[in-house]
């Protein structure tokens, strides 16, 4: 039988072909394997624990009583240790000698499985050797469905197929370095506004096409643990729901690890333990007050409130996934003091840049030998009271890396747009000025004359437990902060070279500034972490060809979204049609389309094949980690050809849209299926192999509570975006 090591090298080889550049990624061999030797051993030691000792696994020790957020007590028979879990989703939370890896948004903007794969395989390793045992990530609940909701930025933007590779990726890569993946928020936490009263209340078939798509990638990607969210859904809190616990998560998506309590998501006793969640986090209250397991649990137990076996279960649970990622031999002791960056600083360098999008360009760009450069703005220079002064990130003053909240970690270091530029021009033997604030007043004596004015601003957001600026977690508004676009106008009015240059946590209104003339060039930075002005030069300069692609769409205005943050409950009304499945079904013309992006090179799209057995009717087979078998076979195959016609090197990102036929029930008129990243040199040409599982030619039938193949007339339509389409196809089922 396969060993889950076998299993990590097998699918390490499936990827090493996306390595040239010439397939879409796979996700490697999962399943019922994998678990079947971790779930013995854990059977075996739950046979030798006492229920005192259960009960220590399944309860947090309390609120800021041990050295991670998250701790549960030892079982020194069995040599299980105090188990740590810490955020987050980009680096350790708290650590001081920690890499903080570029946020998952700016991940999924490269489009790139490998720069994905290895930031997780090196936070993995990094939490392994800071003796962290569970890592709370990756986050792609939120989704994102509401543009200005505080924590888009922790997750991998708002398509679910998207969404769903970069979690499947990220687990593998944590996982396969000896750290246990917890995929968040379950279910529905798409603001932060109300997030710990409100009810999400979302139909069966948005739940399964949208917000559940990610889970079932993680787990059949083995994710070790899910964390159950704030919110309730449907009316009954997430984390004592038995339909979303025990019925989604656990029957049909087969999951068999374990199932953790945001931090006080837990509200009842015997509710949470009888509807499937499986630890309690972090024990207390935030006070050190209220516990509902420990001692509570206990009695429950001894009065048949809840059962023995589910006891057992939790803990077997618990210990299947500890066995899983092999955590049960030399395990390093829990040190967030440790360093243990390494190289790491490559990878975020690499995602910052290659996340970047450019959105408008002239020809300014890349920049030609500019002697004189101005640049604008307070986020040009590191915070000036320091890179980490603000408590989780919780200001927006300086440069902005990651939005704030518990999904942070503190900065090693800041390179910032001013500390890169200076460097570059100090080499160029160019001049750099510099007014490092947002007043519009002297502005314009700074930036006149000069060969070209860069202004940098920016847009934050994070978790709604601190407010800056008057943004409690979401955005008030999706308008740049500090008076963005007046600055940009102030120095437009003095200079005509202006290049704009956005950090936001997501999707910001740019119609003011694509207005203004003299802006002729705007690059999204997207949230780019530390390596911030590095990525910002690599771009400007032309030493890489921007190759980021949009993980949102950006509309002309905030009401074109159709989503808003709610103030009561959310009854999820626009059910499937989010970010640009909204805007291409109700015909709204986006600024800037999901899956958008500018290069310095040009690139031609030629060749579709397809291929395709898939047959129409509902998914089969038995439920394995992630579904139904069957849902994850490849039934068709795609080919695209793409040549690089321009004159330097670069890289498209070609994607692949799929309409489903008119027999499916109202559906998205398209829905990304697809995508790879092809680095072309000059005339060089690609081939992007787009394999498509039962699952992503499927709609969820709520009749038959299954995912079912339509019949009929598949449309194909492979672009450089959702609406720059180059190629289009059919084939029938
Ligand atoms: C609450 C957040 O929602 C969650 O994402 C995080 O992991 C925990 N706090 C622990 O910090």
């Amino acid at each position: 039988m396969l060993t889950l090591r076998d299993l990590l090298l097998l699918s390490a080889a499936a990827f090493a072909s996306a390595e040239a550049g010439d397939k879409v990624p796979r996700q490697g061999p999962t399943g019922t394997a994998a678990w079947a030797a971790a779930q013995s051993k854990a059977a075996a030691a739950v046979a030798r624990l006492s229920q005192q000792d259960k009960i220590n696994m399944v309860t947090g020790i309390g609120w800021e009583r041990g050295p991670c957020v998250g701790n549960t007590s030892p079982v020194n028979s069995i040599r299980y240790p105090q188990l740590c879990l810490q955020d987050g989703p980009l680096g350790i939370r708290f650590a001081t000698g920690a890499t903080t890896f570029t946020p998952a948004i700016q991940a999924a903007s490269t489009w790139d499985i490998e720069l994905i794969r290895q930031r997780a395989i090196w936070h993995g390793q990094e939490a392994k050797a800071a003796g962290v045992h569970v890592i709370l990530g990756p986050a792609p609940g939120a989704l994102g469905k509401i543009p200005a909701a505080g924590r888009n930025w922790e997750g991998f933007g708002v398509d679910p197929y998207l969404a769903g590779i970069a979690s499947a990726v990220t687990i593998e890569g944590l996982q396969s370095s000896g750290v246990q993946a917890t995929v968040k928020h379950f279910l529905l936490n798409e603001q932060e506004y109300n997030r710990e009263t409100m009810s999400s209340n979302a139909d069966d078939r948005t739940v399964h096409e949208l917000y559940l798509w990610p889970f079932a990638d993680a787990v059949h990607s083995n994710v070790a643990s899910v964390m159950c969210s704030y919110n309730k859904v449907n009316g009954s809190w997430a984390c004592e729901n038995d339909k979303l616990l025990n019925g989604l998560l656990k029957t049909e998506l087969g999951f068999p690890g374990y199932v953790v309590s945001d931090w006080n998501a837990h509200h009842t006793t015997n509710g949470a333990a009888n509807a499937g969640m499986d630890m309690t986090m972090p024990g207390t209250d935030f006070n050190g007050g209220k516990v509902l397991w420990g001692p509570q649990l206990n009695t429950a137990v001894n009065n048949g409130q809840v059962p023995r076996s589910r006891l057992d279960d939790m803990a077997k649970r618990i210990l299947a996934s500890w066995y899983l990622v092999g955590q049960d031999a030399g395990y390093p002791q829990t040190n967030l003091r440790a360093n243990v960056q390494g190289n790491h600083k490559e990878n975020t360098r690499a995602v910052a840049r290659d996340g970047t999008v450019l959105l408008r360009n002239d020809g300014i760009l890349p920049l030609k030998n500019p002697r004189r450069i101005a640049l604008v703005g307070s986020a040009t220079v590191v915070n000036p009271r320091g890179m980490n002064a603000c408590v989780d990130r919780g200001c927006n003053e300086g440069a902005l890396g990651m939005g704030w909240g518990s999904g942070t970690a503190e900065y090693p270091y800041f390179v910032s747009p001013h500390d890169a530029l200076r460097t570059r021009a100090q080499q160029d033997g160019a001049t750099v000025v510099l007014h490092s604030s947002d007043n519009t007043n002297n502005v314009q004596n700074v930036v006149s004359g000069a060969d070209v004015a860069i202004v940098v601003i920016t847009a934050d957001s994070g978790e709604g437990y601190i407010t800056v600026q008057g943004h409690a977690g979401d955005r008030n508004h999706l308008d740049p902060w500090h008076n963005g676009n007046q600055l940009v106008q102030a120095v437009a009015q003095a200079n005509k070279n202006v290049i704009v240059v956005v950090h936001s946590t997501g999707p910001v209104i740019l119609e003011t500034i694509l207005n203004t003339p003299g802006v002729r060039a705007v690059v999204w930075g997207g949230l780019p972490g530390n390596e911030n002005g590095n990525a910002m030069v690599d771009i400007l300069y032309g030493l890489v060809s921007p190759s980021g692609k949009l993980p949102y769409t950006i509309g002309k205005s905030p009401s074109d979204y159709g989503t808003a943050v709610i103030r009561g409950d959310d009854n999820f009304r626009e059910g499937l049609f989010i970010d640009y499945r909204h805007f291409d079904n109700a015909r709204i013309e986006p600024r800037f389309e999901f899956g958008f992006g500018l290069s310095y090179t040009n690139f031609t799209f030629s060749d579709l094949t397809i291929t395709s057995n898939a047959r129409s009717g509902p998914a089969t087979g038995p439920t394995i980690p992630g579904g139904r078998a069957d849902l994850w076979e490849d039934v068709a195959t795609i080919t695209a050809v793409v040549k690089n016609t321009g004159g330097v090197q670069g890289a498209e990102v070609p994607q692949l849209y799929i309409t489903l036929p008119s027999s499916a029930p109202s559906t998205p008129p398209k829905q990304l299926r697809g995508f790879a990243k092809l680095k072309l040199a000059p005339g060089a040409s690609g081939t992007a192999i787009f394999n498509l599982r039962r699952k992503d030619l499927s709609y969820w039938d709520t009749a038959r509570q299954n995912w079912v193949v339509p019949s009929g007339e598949f449309g194909v339509s492979v672009g450089a975006s959702s609406r720059d389409i180059r190629l289009t196809g059919k084939f029938t089922v």
